[in-house]
């Protein structure tokens, strides 16, 4: 949530500093706003809704100056307007913050009655009247953001410039990430090395707790404790390129149709296509003594935790407690001695994700996390990761990054049903072979998005959508129906298929879709079942279901989409493409922003 950038240049910083925030848009995109020192003043320059708003703003009122900072918002305290937009400023100092400052109540109090002077609705107006106070008081600006970081309380990334100081630049982070760039006499501060990507490949990731006083000549790191450390500098591989939307009109769609390349970049990393074994890192458990896994994540990355449970408990014969991150932080669940927790998150810094990890931490759980981001926060903090490789995801609404997670739990479920003694490597070797094939059957799918598009145009005059499935397809009607609301702003839920008649079944007449995803296999006729149940109320169902199901079930159905008949294992892999597709184009066909859906953010770094 918000994406801060900071550049201690020699080059007019502004349109630097604009081409970095679309980088970091997708963090947050309902105001925008650039400081820089201009002959030594602090002027800024701010608008509300999107970046593009601040660009046009730019181009009638130009902001000079070389050395600046940046901030694209998504509000928490303060609604999302000019006067809230960061950076926020003294005549001292300006300050823009990716986080919480919880205590700021208290904060804003105190300083007021010192003398402070407040104008806006937020939290981190706080942190610039705490640090202007100590300069008021002759502090030197490291000393008062020293002074200052000791009184900050819940998460922050914080870059920070100073009146007169063309010079100097500090960067803090706690809770929030925050990565200092290193240029050729030039430094930089940014949310993640995409923001920074264009400026330098020379990355350090600050640590929880660390703050950075940048000069032209380099960067001196303190630690929480302000001991001076030294943090390692690494080198990026990712390029400006790399973020383009090529010949799509929305990065969605484009990550949609990436996810038979990334599926198959990431099998390469965990099967060996020749043995048909799959090959995990060295991991510090051994899954045949492991009593029981707890995995915990946020939204769809939980619903791919919800899949590989039905995975792990049937293949791997491994108990799961699986839970909301959100929920399981709180929860204060016993966990067994020598147990394992395991952590899903494309962006490796969602603050549920994180706290949840470091309370299975405190329970002396082995950690393993599966994370689209090496460098991210919720990785360094794991005993071991298991990387997907998705690529980077800039669409708001996770496609490619489920897949990948689902992929990788595929090959940890094996690798746990081999350790275990639950499958013999001639299973094994009929798993990974399902697994090495669903690219080509992923590509194959792709096939019918123009079939699906027209499915779409009904969807879209819809109020209320349902989705169905029984077994792994379950989690895949919660993520059909995330995918639906997220973007289209349709009311969708998801229901296991067994569930109707419990209640959900009344929601059922002629204008309510209904769409079933059930794969022909064990479960199918239940399925089958309940859809005509629906059918019979006046729902219209569309059918997600491969040949054979279409054969057995399709007359009940308005519209048939037919999936490639696979391994029961692979399946919800291939059944997320439909469902990402008839979002996609619903959203479409609706004229909705499906890059930036309204109130989302990509990463959720508050709580
Ligand atoms: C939905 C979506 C979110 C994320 C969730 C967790 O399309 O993208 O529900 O899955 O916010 O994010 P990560 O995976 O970054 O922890």
């Amino acid at each position: 949530m918000c994406g801060i950038l900071g550049i201690l240049g020699k080059a007019p910083v502004a349109p630097l500093l604009l081409d970095g925030l679309k980088r970091l848009e997708y963090r947050g995109y309902d105001s925008a706003g650039m400081a820089s020192l201009v002959n030594g003043r602090i002027e800024r320059r701010r608008a509300e809704g999107k970046l593009s708003n601040l660009a046009r703003l730019l181009e009638k009122e130009p902001l000079p100056g070389t050395v600046g900072i940046g901030h694209t918002r998504w509000a928490t305290h303060g609604r999302p307007t000019e006067r809230n937009a960061h950076p926020h400023s003294s005549d001292r100092v300006s300050v823009v913050h990716n986080g919480i400052i919880e205590n700021f109540r208290e904060l804003k109090t105190e300083l007021e009655a010192a003398g402070q002077v407040f104008e806006t609705e937020t939290d981190t107006e706080a942190v610039v009247h705490l640090i202007d106070h100590h300069l008021a008081q002759q502090m030197s600006p490291q000393e008062a953001v020293g002074a200052a970081l000791q009184r900050l309380e819940g998460a922050f990334a914080l870059a920070i410039v100073f009146a007169g100081r063309h010079d100097l630049m500090i960067g803090a982070r706690r809770g929030s990430p925050l990565a200092v760039g290193f240029g050729d006499g030039e430094m930089y501060l940014g949310s993640d090395a995409l923001g920074l990507a264009p400026l330098t490949d020379r990355i350090c990731y600050l640590e929880e707790g660390d703050w950075a006083v940048l000069t032209e000549d380099g960067a001196r790191i303190f630690d929480n404790q302000n001991a001076a450390v030294e943090r390692p500098v690494t080198q990026t591989a990712l390029s400006g390129a790399l973020i383009g939307k090529g010949q799509y009109r929305h990065f969605m769609q484009k990550e949609i149709f990436e996810q038979p390349a990334v599926v198959g970049d990431t099998l390469q990393v965990f099967v060996n296509p020749q043995s048909r074994a799959v090959t995990l890192p060295d991991l510090p458990i051994d899954f045949a003594k492991v009593p029981r896994l707890t995995v915990a994540a946020c939204g769809t990355a939980y619903y791919a935790g919800m899949v590989a449970k039905y995975w792990f408990e049937q293949i791997a014969r491994l108990p799961v407690e699986l839970d909301i991150a959100s929920e399981f932080r709180y929860r204060e669940a016993p966990l067994p001695d020598g147990g394992a927790a395991l952590f899903i998150s494309q962006s490796g810094e969602t603050i549920d994700t994180l706290a949840a990890l470091r309370y299975a931490r405190s329970q002396d759980q082995t950690i393993l996390s599966v994370v689209n981001q090496p460098e991210s926060v919720i990785a360094r903090e794991s005993d071991a990761v298991l990387p997907t490789l998705a690529g980077p995801e800039i669409g708001v609404a996770s496609t490619k990054a489920f897949t990948t997670q689902l992929t990788v739990l595929a090959c940890l479920t094996i690798a746990a049903a081999k350790a275990r003694g639950a499958i013999d490597a001639a299973r094994e070797a009929e798993l990974s072979a399902a697994l090495t094939e669903v690219p080509a059957r992923c590509a194959e799918l792709l096939n019918h998005d123009e079939a699906i598009q027209a499915i779409a145009h009904d969807l879209a005059e819809a109020r209320d959508v349902l989705y169905l499935g029984r077994g792994a397809m379950f989690p895949m009607a919660l993520e059909g129906a995330l995918k639906l609301k997220e973007i289209s702003y349709i009311h969708a839920e998801g229901y296991a298929a067994g569930e109707m008649k419990h209640g959900p079944i009344a929601l059922i007449d002629e204008t309510v879709p209904v769409i079933v995803m059930a794969p022909s296999g064990p479960l199918f006729d239940k399925t089958v079942g309940n859809l005509s149940e629906v059918s019979a109320r006046g729902g219209q169902v569309i059918l997600i279901t491969d040949p054979r199901g279409a054969e057995r079930a399709g007359e009940h159905a308005a519209h048939v989409i037919e999936v490639p008949e696979v391994d029961p294992l692979v399946a919800p892999l291939l059944y997320a493409i439909p469902a990402q597709l008839l979002a996609y184009h619903t959203a479409v066909v609706k004229g909705t922003d499906v890059d930036q859906p309204r109130n989302l953010a990509k990463s959720v770094t508050v709580e």
